[in-house]
């Protein structure tokens, strides 16, 4: 059966392996198409120069030349692919350096402008809503406090392990959407318009794969209750069509909303991280991390969840540093500045975003970079 199931995921692995070497070839072409005149000037984010050289291969591909593909079913049974399928079927790993999960920082931007506010605003109360329905009271412990564990979780002060699960797959059921939706309304324009996107549609659907990642992560902790899949059944419902509407009204309200989104997930993950290591969440304390996470995060096979909380953090940093800075540009002629190459942690866990002309100018010293490459190779 074993056998069978290899040659059954045999020309997927072919694919892949060729689309690598693809990576690499394209990464020269498209260096020596794009910059091959030194008297042309890449100076703009609408540049058609810039518009070309932001669809070129993916900075994770070009970083990651040796991808394990090991695409074999646990059980050797197609059928059962539920129960844990191994194989290199996402887009991207997000791998990060030991430091780099440590370097993050909750943060805040301040909206300036009325869309900014209304965006905001409007994860204020969508916070405030499922607070209230899911029963969720923000207690601060008293200082001094000699109450025990369980006081502390009766008392509402700290949640217990089950509490902090509910949290977190609403907020990432939740999360899966906005990316996806952008992605499908740009695609939808390419088309229809019959022109490039400025490299913005990937970086829309691997923050949605991203976090239907984390959904898939912690569902192999728990499965939930009927009324908690209805719940998230009935929030998709509303909030999909509540943001394709939106986004096709004001896109760059839409990532503010996001990047606003994303501070909140990055303050619950770090509120998670600090509860787990004070050890008031002693169930997680040393659960091993799930197979699935490993795999995709390229973890030691001995990590723990708290490993793998780090490393969500860690995307839903990304997210916020590049949903506000998408926010930042021009929706409709700007290049997305993190086609080619995303800024590392170091400054995605300190920065809240870029600026425009920040944008503008890492834009630019990516291209140089790629020139280089392509003068050397
Ligand atoms: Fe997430
Ligand atoms: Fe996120």
């Amino acid at each position: 059966m074993l056998q069978h199931s290899i040659i059954t995921f045999a020309p997927h692995v072919t694919r892949r392996v060729g689309y690598n070497a693809l990576v690499v070839g394209s990464l020269r072409l498209t260096a020596s198409r794009s910059f091959s005149s030194s008297a042309q000037r890449y100076n703009d984010l609408n540049d058609r120069q810039a518009k070309a050289a932001a669809v070129g291969p993916h900075k994770h591909d070009a970083s990651s030349p040796s991808l394990s593909v090991t695409a074999i079913n646990h059980n050797g049974d197609i059928s059962h692919q539920n129960k844990g399928t191994h194989g290199d079927w996402v887009l991207f790993h997000p791998v990060y350096a030991p430091e780099e999960l440590k370097s993050v920082e909750v943060l805040h931007r301040e909206a300036t402008c009325f869309s900014d506010k209304l965006a905001a605003n409007l994860v204020k109360f969508s916070k405030w809503g499922y607070d209230l329905v899911s029963g969720f009271r923000h207690k601060t412990i008293p200082p001094g406090t000699d109450m025990t564990l369980e006081q502390l979780r009766e008392g509402g002060y700290v949640l217990n392990e089950k509490q902090w699960l509910q949290r977190i797959l609403f907020l990432e059921s939740i999360a899966g959407v906005p990316g996806m939706v952008a992605a499908t309304l740009r695609h939808l324009q390419s088309l229809r318009l019959m022109r490039r996107d400025n490299g913005w549609i990937h970086t829309c659907l691997e923050e949605a794969e991203n976090e239907r990642m984390h959904l898939m992560t912690f569902m192999t902790l728990r499965n939930p209750s009927i009324f908690f899949r209805a719940m998230i059944l009935g929030a998709q419902g509303v909030f999909y069509n509540l943001f394709f509407l939106s986004y096709l009204i004001s896109p760059r309200a839409c990532h503010r909303f996001v990047g606003h989104l994303e501070e909140e997930a990055v303050a619950t993950y770090t509120k998670c991280i600090k509860e787990i290591e004070a050890g008031r969440v002693p169930e997680w304390s040393d659960l091993p991390a799930p197979q699935i996470a490993i795999d995709y995060w390229r973890l030691d096979p001995n990590s723990k969840l708290l490993d793998v909380i780090y490393a969500v953090r860690s995307d839903e940093t990304s997210h916020r540093f590049v949903n506000h800075s998408l926010a930042n540009l021009d929706v409709n002629t700007d290049v997305n500045p993190f086609a080619l190459q995303e800024p590392d942690m170091h400054t995605k866990g300190k920065k809240i975003a870029f600026e425009r002309p920040e944008s503008e100018q890492y834009f630019k010293e990516t291209r140089d970079m790629l020139r280089k490459v392509s003068a050397d190779s």
